[in-house]
């Protein structure tokens, strides 16, 4: 078997870890260097990584996330979120290193896609940050980490205590660190003939 399958198959959510484990600060800054090979649309990059050190905003995310104690038990705790407007930030810049003329008709594309749509624009960025939350726990994987990917929180007070920009969308968080004890039991998965289907449903 392959590493990556190997590590995809042994990825567990992780409900507690060692609270004493410092994450080295050159280990967190590689494993989001990682998580931002994750694709978008448009190349448009409209992931935004908020990692939460603070002790005290640990504390009161806790309070407001089923007092869930992976919050502050987690060497770092990444909240994932995305701007729903990077596509009139500048698109140019997601382009950079594209000929000219190659850039000039993605910027074109971009905006005449996102503009005055701000349904797809909220659906990008859920899309986006979905696929970061999961390239980030892989490479965290890779760097001999545990992670749990979260959504039991409240939404509308973690926005309020993170001071979420109006024009970003709170995603998940993913909780980083070292597991300890024994993980629950997993839930089961269900058949892969239940969840593939082909052509129509
Ligand atoms: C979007 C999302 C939100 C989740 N929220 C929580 C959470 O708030 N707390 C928690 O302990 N686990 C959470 N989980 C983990 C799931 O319970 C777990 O992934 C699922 O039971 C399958 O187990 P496994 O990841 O170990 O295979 C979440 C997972 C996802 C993908």
């Amino acid at each position: 078997m392959n590493e990556i399958l190997d590590t995809m198959l042994a990825r567990r959510a992780t409900k507690r870890f060692d609270a004493a484990h410092k994450i080295p600060d050159e280990t967190l800054a590689a494993i989001l260097h990682a998580a931002r090979t994750a694709p978008t649309a448009f190349n448009l990059q409209n992931w935004r990584f908020l990692v939460v050190r603070d002790p005290v905003i640990r504390a009161a995310i806790k309070e407001v996330a089923w007092h869930q104690p992976q919050i502050e038990e987690c060497s770092a705790l990444i909240v994932l979120c995305a701007d729903m407007h990077a596509y009139a930030k500048d698109p140019g810049r997601y382009w950079k290193d594209a000929p000219e003329d190659m850039r000039e008709k993605y910027v074109t594309m971009i905006t005449q896609y996102y503009e005055n749509n701000p349904a797809m624009q909220r659906d990008e960025a859920f899309r986006s940050a979905g696929m970061a939350a999961y390239a980030l726990m892989m490479a965290a994987a890779a760097h001999g980490y545990d992670t749990c990917p979260m959504d039991g929180f409240d939404f509308e007070q973690v926005a309020d205590i993170i001071r979420l920009p109006k024009d970003h969308a709170l995603v998940m968080f993913v909780a980083v660190g070292k597991g300890t004890g024994a993980l629950p039991p997993h839930g089961g998965r269900i058949p892969d003939a239940d969840i593939v289907a082909y052509d129509r449903f």
